[in-house]
């Protein structure tokens, strides 16, 4: 029985997709406000539900009995984030910990954790909370394997964060220029599911990126191509990234902030080793572009 925290999310719903496929048995934590939709695809996959919440150390201890492995995606820092709902330290900080020592106490053989890429560095909340949460997993007794994905593409370049390709808008965070290995939610979710039964994979750190390193600049003009016109493009400057940063008081936006620059600093990651390790046909830049801009129609 493998059990998936966060299964709800993007990442975490891709994962119990995927293990499932495997014929994998599969539990689900869910919050009680977790989405009935959501919930019901993957009661639809043959998921078994457990209700809890990361800040309820009782639903842990429950949602872990009888797990072999334990893969969690889970972060209070949906780009959706609604304030005062859900925080980075009950949550990322203290929530993790507790899921941690809740599936020492049960048992479990094997603790998969979400983190991100080592290039993401700059002190801010959920960074720490990451960083802070790795020491806590290493340390554990149990065999873990830490995923370090780059940025998500289903994030980074979407309207979510101003990458509009369907309205032919984008905004840059900084000079555009440094190179991103922006990955594709589908291929972090092979790797999380791989590392189960990879022994290379096992007591490390995994850093994940896509086929190459593309800048923000490159990937504009790659969705250019693809989608047969120009783009209007809004650039962040650095120094107004950093005056967010630094004005920013509020935990979740100063995590905000902090990611926005690291993101603008770039976080080039190579692939070669993990793919010795572990074989896997990656989504590039393009690829994703073509997937995204394939239903809209040209020169809307
Ligand atoms: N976005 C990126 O570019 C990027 C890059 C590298 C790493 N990451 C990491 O990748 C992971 C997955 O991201 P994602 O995009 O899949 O996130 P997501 O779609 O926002 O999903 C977050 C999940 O966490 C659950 N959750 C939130 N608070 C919880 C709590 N207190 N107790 C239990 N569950 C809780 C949510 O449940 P509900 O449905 O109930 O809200 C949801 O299932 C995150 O850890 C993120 O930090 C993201």
């Amino acid at each position: 029985m493998i059990l998936v925290v966060g299964a709800t999310g993007m990442l975490g719903g891709e994962v119990c997709r995927q293990l499932t496929v495997k014929g994998e048995t599969v539990r689900a934590l869910v919050r009680p406000t977790s989405e009935p939709v959501k919930v019901a695809a993957l009661k639809q996959l043959g998921i078994e539900i457990v209700a809890g919440d990361l800040r309820d150390p009782a639903s842990l201890a429950q949602a872990c009995r009888g797990v072999s492995a334990v893969i969690t995606t889970v972060s209070s820092m949906p780009f959706s984030y609604v304030p005062g709902e859900n925080d980075i330290r009950t949550t990322d900080t203290d929530g993790a910990a507790g899921l941690i020592a809740a599936a020492r106490a049960a048992g479990v053989s094997h603790f998969v954790y979400t983190s991100f890429s080592r290039n993401i560095d700059d002190p801010f909340p959920l960074r720490d909370a990451k960083r802070a949460t790795e020491t806590i997993l290493r340390t554990s007794g149990m065999r873990y394997t830490i995923l370090r994905p780059s940025c998500f593409m289903e994030v980074w370049l979407t309207p979510a964060v101003g990458f509009d390709a369907a309205g032919a808008k984008v905004t840059i965070y900084g000079t555009g220029e440094a190179g991103i290995s922006y990955i594709a939610v589908p291929d972090v979710a092979t790797f999380a599911v791989r590392s189960l039964e990879t022994p290379a994979a096992w007591n490390v750190a995994l850093e994940l990126g896509g086929p190459s390193a593309v800048s923000q600049a490159e990937a504009v003009r790659l969705f250019e191509r693809v989608a047969g016109r120009s783009f209007e493009i809004t650039h962040v400057p650095m120094e107004a990234l950093a005056a967010q940063y630094e004005a920013a008081t509020d935990p979740m936006q100063r995590s905000f902030a902090g990611l926005m620059r690291c993101v603008a600093n770039g976080d080039p990651i190579d692939m070669s080793g993990t793919l010795q390790a572990i074989p896997a046909r990656l989504t590039g830049v393009e690829e994703f572009a073509e997937r995204v801009l394939g239903a809209v129609p040209a020169h809307v």
